[in-house]
């Protein structure tokens, strides 16, 4: 069936990201269309973070303007998908009635059925509305929720897993996707691997919303990438909470709604020097990576995010070091700099593990000589339960130490349901979180600045994502969104920076960038010169003009070689070389 059009918005992380793009690719196959603009929809839909509070407040907000609009527009089906749907579950449908569908993270392939369903209630419901109640008293309810995933075993959760469906509906097509093959966006692809999370830090909600950590069949990634690389894309991003964790065996499996799941997993624990069960029945990460890589050339580069500090063996660093397509980057998460700390945050690691860790994948991957340094970036929480000033000076010294490119800096946020909630006081105060958070924050961008140097007068070839932030932010001004004309060839340059979207801290960005010469707001001219942004391999973000001549639009989702000439706060700016 087909029913209008519909507005998605995403929250959170890259995870999200993709779960967004499967489900709109599985709308579209049924006859749905799309719309920017939420004003002109017919089904909104949220796609949800629980990770900090900041990013449920603000679907909070969204769904109270939702209210007002119900009241003009009574047929509109509004939707809250993920990993809010999952944490609060019924409750939100009771907080507000606006809500029609809940969808987990984790059943995100109901979703077409929900909405059908949502589609004919409302008019039956509408039909037959008493006098004393409106459209916003009203919710179709359809929910599908897993509920308490985490209490399930890997094996279970394994078992039950139809999500697996929805990676392998992707609709990969130029024209199912939806994008002009011109842009990045359709060069750039990210393709799940593991999903959920075993590890129960005890200030996180994923294990809780996306439920036990269960892997996918490396043939199904396999062929996906194969897919993705046939319709062009050049940029692979495997992703998992715990993506290192990967680890596939064969033989022992079931076979549900016609999908092969393993049937039991032993668990990779303690050592970590290399995956101990490596052999024939087992696909390992090491031997995804080489097989995406060797069977799938096409790709120009294959990254991985995020990955856990303690799991990650040597034959994975030797794959990355002998493989010259997959990327010298590895986003390591360390959270804190304190080892009383990581033990309250049940990380299972010391700062002196961490730190052995980092020095053994500079040993196995920084090879500046050649070109290929290895970048690294972290995840950090200050503020968390007890934290002295001894223990954030801890984690300032191992951000001096890690030499991360950049660093995701987050104050903690009380999540409900999780240990730290019930087990300890949220006792460090406001004001101390924020002074934190910035005093890491400047000293991440000296570091960043003092890595950003090391690049100068490379030239290391760059992904072209797309306009820089500053370059959008001044063809704003200059026109309004409405009549902003397209750039010749009719293509909108709208994607750069959409890996930093969970993580609103350091990464180089935004802001930051600086044009290297006066640039006028001119409302009636675009000006000759187009900033452009792209990523090396190492993910550095670069910015850089468009050369004379060259039309910006032709270079998006290529990789072309920038000459680094200039670091400023927080990002590198470079000249196009010729090739
Ligand atoms: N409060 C603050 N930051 C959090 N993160 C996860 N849970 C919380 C929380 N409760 C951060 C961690 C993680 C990143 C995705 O979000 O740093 O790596
Ligand atoms: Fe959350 Fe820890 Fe799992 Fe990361 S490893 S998703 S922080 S529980």
């Amino acid at each position: 069936m087909s029913s209008g059009n519909v507005y998605i918005e995403t929250f959170g992380c890259q995870m999200n990201e993709l779960d967004s793009e499967l489900v709109c690719g599985q709308l579209r196959a049924l006859g749905y269309g799309f719309t920017t603009d939420s004003s002109r929809a017919d089904v909104v839909l949220y796609n949800t973070c629980s990770v900090r509070e900041h990013a449920e407040q603000k679907v909070w907000s969204r769904l109270g303007e939702l209210r007002e609009r119900k009241l003009t527009q009574p047929n509109l089906v509004v939707g809250v998908l993920g990993c809010m749907a999952e944490r609060d579950g019924e409750d939100l449908m009771r907080r507000m009635p606006v809500v029609d569908v809940m969808c987990g993270p984790g059943e995100l392939d109901k979703l077409p059925t929900l909405l059908d369903n949502a589609v004919r209630t409302r008019a039956s419901l509408l039909a037959e509305l008493p006098e004393h109640l409106n459209a916003t008293d009203i919710s179709a309810r359809q929910v599908a929720l897993q509920g308490n995933t985490s209490r399930r075993s890997a094996t279970l959760a394994a078992a039950a897993d139809t999500l697996e469906l929805l990676d392998l509906s992707r609709s990969i097509s130029p024209i199912a996707a939806g994008g002009d093959d011109h842009t990045a966006a359709r060069r750039t692809a990210y393709v799940r691997i593991t999903r959920g999370c075993n590890k129960f830090c005890t200030y996180c909600v994923v294990p809780f919303t996306r439920g036990a950590e269960i892997h996918r069949p490396p043939d199904h990634i396999v062929d996906e990438c194969k897919r993705l690389a046939d319709a062009g894309v050049l940029e692979i991003t495997l992703l998992g909470q715990t993506v290192n964790h990967y680890r596939f065996e064969h033989g022992a499996s079931v076979t549900v709604g016609g999908v092969v799941q393993p049937q039991k997993g032993r668990t990779y624990a303690g050592g970590h020097r290399r995956d101990p069960f490596a052999g024939e029945a087992t696909t390992t990460f090491a031997d995804l990576l080489a097989r995406i890589h060797d069977e799938v050339p096409s790709i120009q580069r294959l990254r991985f995010v995020t990955s856990y500090p303690r799991d990650f063996g040597d034959d994975v660093l030797e794959v990355i070091r002998d493989h010259p397509r997959l990327c010298r980057y590895l986003h390591v998460p360390a959270q804190s700099g304190s080892d009383r700390i990581l033990k309250l945050m049940n990380r299972g690691y010391t700062v002196a593990e961490y730190t052995e860790f980092l020095d053994r994948a500079r040993a196995f991957l920084d090879q500046p000589e050649i070109g290929r340094p290895l970048m690294l970036s972290g995840d950090f929480i200050v503020g968390f339960p007890t934290e002295t000033d001894e223990d954030f000076e801890a984690t300032i010294a191992l951000v001096e130490r890690a030499r991360y490119k950049s660093a995701f800096i987050f104050k903690y946020s009380p999540r409900p349901g999780t240990v730290a909630i019930e087990k300890l006081a949220d006792d460090v105060p406001e004001a101390v979180k924020r002074s934190r958070n910035n005093q890491l924050l400047l000293a991440q961008a000296r570091i960043s600045e003092e890595i950003g140097a090391t690049l100068l007068g490379t030239t290391p070839q760059v992904f072209v994502e797309g306009l820089s932030a500053k370059e959008r932010k001044r063809r704003d001004r200059a026109q309004p969104a409405s009549s902003a004309p397209k750039l010749p060839g009719g293509v909108s340059l709208t994607i750069a920076g959409r890996a930093a979207s969970n993580h609103a801290v350091a990464e180089i960005t935004e802001e930051a960038c600086c044009s290297t010469r006066p640039r006028e707001a001119d409302a009636d001219t675009l000006p000759e010169l187009v900033q452009l942004s792209g990523r090396t391999d190492g993910d550095v973000i670069v910015h850089f003009d468009a050369p004379p001549g060259r039309s910006p639009e032709s270079m998006l989702g290529t990789i072309v070689p920038v000459r680094i000439t200039q670091v400023r706060a927080l990002s590198v700016l470079g000249t196009v070389a010729s090739a």
